[in-house]
Formats: structure tokens, C-alpha cells, sequence
């Protein structure tokens, strides 16, 4: 029998015209798709206004993206859609080291620099000498394991925002492990920023009464040969949007206190061990 589209058989409608081809992990996410957006239509009763301004974002959305902005990942940041999409990919032993959002800061081919160098290069904000080690799940030093960091700098831009105002690569850089699995380097004491809100993502969040701020936190990706790579960040104990960071990166684990540097070389001094996962 013929079924033609009716209110209550919507999603059954469009999801009978799927080919029998079609592959079959895409017929699962396609057809749970549509029986979700289906199902929240009729669940709020969407009018043909809201149906119309949601088209306007989502075009507003796609035309403020470019090279440099990608105003899509920073709506599924602030949906909490990235930080669930990531806790379903990298469950991980209890007592190792969690992920938490990539962020859009990140650039590829960071200088690879020795332990204990800066990687502030305006030398403008707090210095502080981050330190720790990498190691296994058993406690072993794990020796090759390369550290990419990045941070903010003093006014809460990364370098990439501000290309004519910040060295290339400031406050970034990359450390290889020797045989001890320790670290160690000279950055600044990261500050809390607000992420890009001049689009319609800020907008969002304006109207919902949400705040665009992300509490200060010092960017890690840790990788190893034979061993899972991490993705996250060490947050400042104390920022004030430690419970509001607004992509909800922050986990208990990732927290890190700033001492103050007894030697007197940098102002604070911060110390974190990573624990990697085979795999
Ligand atoms: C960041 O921490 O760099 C970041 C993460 C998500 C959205 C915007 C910025
Ligand atoms: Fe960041």
C-alpha cells in the first residue's frame, strides 16, 4: 500500500524512500535522525516563523565561516554536542588522563623545542614553569611522547587572532619525552577568555542568558607510539567559570593548581602528570 506523508507517519514516510543500498551505518544515523527531529518538532509544535528563523540561522551560521572560523564546531561546542561526541570515542581506565574539547586554536607543525624552554615569546603576562611527567597506566615513564602546547596570551587571544599584534607561534610549542617521561616548560599563566561570540552563536547564547567565557587553561595534545592520543587542557584552580566554562570542557581530573615558584625562575610554577592508554 501506498503510504503518502501524514502527521503522525512523518518520519516513517521519509525514512521508507531510503534505497536498499544505502550503507548500512548511514541508514541507522539517517533514520535515527529523522525520527528525533521528527519527534521534537511535533514535541515543541514548531511555527512556520521559528522553523523560519532557525533556517536563518543555520544560513547565518554557514556564511560567517571561512579559513579562519568555523562558527559550526563552535555551536556544537556550545551545544555540549563536541564534549559528548568525545566522551562516547575516549572512555578511558580510571586513573587515566581524561580529554576534553580540541578547541579551534590549534595549529599544525608548532616548533619542537628543548625542555625548558618558553614558549612565550612577547614575554608579556605571568611566567610559569609547567612541569610533570608522561607515563603508563602502571606508572612507567613513557619515553618519546610528544607534548603540543598552546595557550591564550595575557589579553585572552591566541596567536592566530591576532597575527599582526603576536609573534608567530607565541605560547605555543612541542616537547619530545627523553627516557625519564618528564616535561618541562616556560609559558604564561593562562587567563580566561571569552570564545568568538560576534556571530550567531553569540547570539544564541545571549538569548538563552548564557555567558561566553572559558575558564583559564593551558591546551595539551599527547602523543605516543602505541599508546592512545589525548586531546585536553589543565584548568586553573580558583577561574571564576570553572563551572561554566561555556563548551563544558571541565573535568575534576583535569584541575591544576599555580603555585608560586619558591626558585624564583618564573613567578608560578604548575605540575601534572599525563597518563596514557595503549592503544
Ligand atoms: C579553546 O579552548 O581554545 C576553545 C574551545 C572551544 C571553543 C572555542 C575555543
Ligand atoms: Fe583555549
Amino acid at each position: 500500500m501506498i503510504e503518502y506523508f501524514t502527521e503522525e507517519g512523518s518520519a516513517k514516510a521519509v525514512n521508507a524512500r531510503m534505497g536498499d543500498t544505502v550503507n548500512p551505518r548511514l541508514r541507522t544515523i539517517m533514520a535515527s535522525l529523522i525520527e528525533h527531529l521528527h519527534g521534537f518538532i511535533k514535541d515543541v509544535e514548531l511555527t512556520e516563523p521559528e522553523w523560519e528563523t532557525a533556517i536563518d540561522f543555520l544560513t547565518r551560521t554557514g556564511q560567517i565561516c571561512s579559513e579562519h572560523r568555523q562558527e559550526f564546531i563552535l555551536l556544537s561546542d556550545t551545544l555540549g554536542v563536541s564534549m559528548l561526541v568525545d566522551a562516547i570515542n575516549a572512555r578511558r581506565p580510571q586513573g587515566a588522563t581524561e580529554n576534553t574539547v580540541f578547541g579551534p586554536f590549534h595549529v599544525d607543525g608548532a616548533p619542537i623545542r628543548e625542555m625548558g624552554e618558553t614558549i612565550s615569546l612577547d614575554e608579556k603576562g605571568e611566567s610559569c614553569l609547567y612541569e610533570g611527567r608522561v607515563l603508563d597506566l602502571q606508572g612507567n615513564a613513557i619515553e618519546g611522547a610528544m607534548l603540543d602546547v598552546w595557550s591564550d596570551n595575557i589579553d585572552g587571544y591566541y596567536d592566530v587572532q591576532q597575527p599582526d599584534l603576536q609573534p608567530k607561534w607565541n605560547n605555543r610549542g612541542r616537547f619530545v619525552t627523553g627516557a625519564d617521561g618528564c616535561y618541562s616548560f616556560r609559558g604564561i599563566k593562562p587567563v580566561s577568555y571569552p570564545i568568538p561570540d560576534d556571530g550567531p552563536v553569540g547570539q544564541m547564547l545571549a538569548l538563552l542568558g548564557r555567558h561566553p567565557w572559558r575558564p583559564a587553561h593551558m591546551h595539551f595534545m599527547l602523543t605516543a607510539l602505541g599508546y592512545q592520543r589525548v586531546v585536553t587542557h589543565t584548568f586553573a584552580v580558583g577561574d571564576e567559570y570553572l563551572t561554566s566554562d561555556t563548551v563544558f570542557g571541565v573535568k575534576a581530573s583535569l584541575l591544576q593548581t599555580f603555585e608560586h615558584n619558591k626558585s624564583g625562575a618564573t613567578q608560578w610554577k604548575a605540575e601534572f602528570d599525563f597518563v596514557l592508554v595503549p592503544g
